[in-house]
């Protein structure tokens, strides 16, 4: 059966409160109720789905999961998507799995993150997720490194570890951080699983349902998430322009909040950076109040021109700023190791939550770091990966001036993985992504990086995980996609989604 015909954009309401997927999901619901679509029916794959009704895949993918939550489908791995068998002994005498989990925040940019990590449709071209280019991992000095190294490693190494970490990369990194005017030991650093597992930590150990955190806002996706999930509150301090410290001190008196979080140097997304003075005058405040700040710092080895001003963990005076760094942005993603700098008293705290998620990291991953650092290769690298990055981020801010300045503004980032941009024309991201996905090109919509629904403008370009050629035409097809849009001069878009916490 032909299903696709049940199945369209025609019978959405762009208009109407209720967001898209909810609407998808009802309307594939009626058809089930209605025997339309017949218990066994293979429904269409998410990205087939996503072109169907015109949305993004995201979309799709929320429609499906909300059908699935109902029972109304189920997914067979591998397979795809069916309507479920409701009259089916088999299929009732089965685990309900999804009536068994503990609530998760009905966000529907809870998937943004897993999405973006998901390999794009063939031919599309991502500049969603902030990864480094893969051409440029320094594999073949690793794979050196473990072949020189392997015969002399003692086995040890590779039995259990101090949940803290492997001691000589808390050494090394020790030692790094000491030169960056960061003076920290070894039993000031948790190694960890990535930087994102040091988000998870610090809200397991430090955060209550119910108490405030403070966020830069846009901010990391991954950062709103994990504290949305500890369903702590969010105060929003806008980061765009001069930061407001009379807002800052007006929520520390009035929530007492336990954390302030931010990444002051190429934030993520807008790319900006704090200035030293204002640095000096967030650590002064932050002291009086004693004020828990934790400083996110994935980025700042990645500068294409000056060099950023000190970190906030070299100013802080009070023993209040913890510090998240990562390999993950300098070497590659997949090592998964990252690390945490705080006062021990932290440390011991964090490590024993550590044990229950994964005992320790992985010791391979931060036996190889740590000859890459103790043999002094991190500084070659980053030489290379910064050269090629500062061209792709020239190449690509002339190729966005001359083909989309009508349309969009956008910043040059001095450091870090992304544009910043925003629409000049009518409609919103949101909707110029649905768009964008008909010429094989995706990004970031900026209501990802706020924590309240916004009719949102901006959004974000990832310029480092491809080469120049490949950004090039990236650009040419966001160029056509806001072409296509000014021609059809509509501004019907798509109200933000209304069941996001408004936490
Ligand atoms: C600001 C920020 N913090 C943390 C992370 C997570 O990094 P990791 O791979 O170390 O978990 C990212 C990744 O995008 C990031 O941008």
């Amino acid at each position: 059966m032909d299903i696709s015909k049940h199945l369209n954009s025609a019978e959405l309401d762009t208009l109407s409160k209720q967001p898209l997927y909810l609407q998808i999901a009802l309307l594939i619901a009626d058809k089930i109720h209605k025997q339309i679509l017949l218990s066994g029916t293979k429904l269409p794959p998410e990205r087939e789905l996503a072109d169907l009704f015109a949305v993004s895949r995201t979309t799709a993918i929320n429609a499906y999961r909300k059908l699935e939550q109902q029972g109304l489908v189920w997914t067979k791995g591998g397979s795809g998507t069916y309507v479920a068998q409701e009259h089916d002994v088999e299929s009732q005498s089965e685990v309900p799995w999804p009536q068994l989990f503990t609530s998760y925040p009905q966000n529907p940019s809870a998937s943004i993150l897993r999405d973006m990590l998901s390999t794009p449709a063939p031919g599309t071209i991502s500049l969603a997720a902030g990864m480094p280019d893969p051409a440029l991992y320094p594999l073949k000095t690793f794979t050196e490194l473990f072949n020189r190294n392997i015969g002399r490693a003692a086995p040890s190494d590779f039995g259990h570890i101090a949940i803290e970490g492997y001691n000589p990369l808390r050494r090394a990194i020790a030692a790094m951080l000491s030169e960056k005017g960061i003076p920290v030991s070894t039993e000031n650093i948790l190694t960890l699983s990535g930087s994102q597992q040091g988000l998870y930590l610090l809200s397991k150990v430090l955060l209550e349902p119910g108490d405030y955190v403070v966020m830069e806002a846009p901010t990391f996706i991954g950062a709103i998430q994990v504290f949305q999930a500890a369903r702590a509150k969010i105060l929003s301090l806008p980061c765009s322009g001069k930061l407001s410290f009379e807002l800052l001190e007006d929520f520390i008196i009035r929530y007492r909040p336990k954390l302030l979080y931010m990444i002051p140097t190429y934030q993520n997304p807008t790319g900006r950076v704090m200035p030293a003075q204002e640095r000096h005058d967030l650590i002064k405040l932050a002291k009086r109040h004693r004020l828990v700040i934790v400083e996110d710092d994935p980025y700042s080895d990645l500068c294409y021109g000056e060099l950023p001003p000190q970190s906030l963990k070299a100013l802080d005076s009070y023993g209040g700023v913890v510090y998240l760094g990562t390999f993950s942005k300098i070497l590659f993603p997949g090592l998964r190791t990252g690390y945490l700098v705080g006062p021990p008293v932290l440390i011991n705290r964090l490590a024993l939550e550590k044990q229950f998620i994964d005992l320790h990291s992985n010791n391979i991953a931060q036996w190889l770091v740590t000859m890459f650092l103790n043999e002094g290769m991190l500084a070659e690298h980053l030489t290379t990966v910064r050269r090629e990055y500062k061209k792709r981020r020239d190449m690509m801010a002339k190729a966005l001036q001359r083909l989309c300045a009508n349309d969009i503004e956008f910043n040059v980032p001095e450091g870090g993985f992304y544009f910043w941009c925003k629409l000049k024309q009518a409609g919103t991201s949101q909707r110029l992504l649905q768009e964008a996905a008909k010429n094989r090109i995706s990004f970031v919509p900026g209501e990802a990086f706020h924590t309240v629904p916004t009719l949102d403008k901006e959004f974000r370009l990832c310029f480092t995980s491809h080469n120049e050629a490949v950004l090039l035409e990236g650009v040419k097809r966001l160029a056509k996609t806001l072409t296509q849009r000014t021609k059809k001069n509509k501004d019907n878009d798509v109200p933000p989604c209304s069941v996001w916490p408004i936490i």
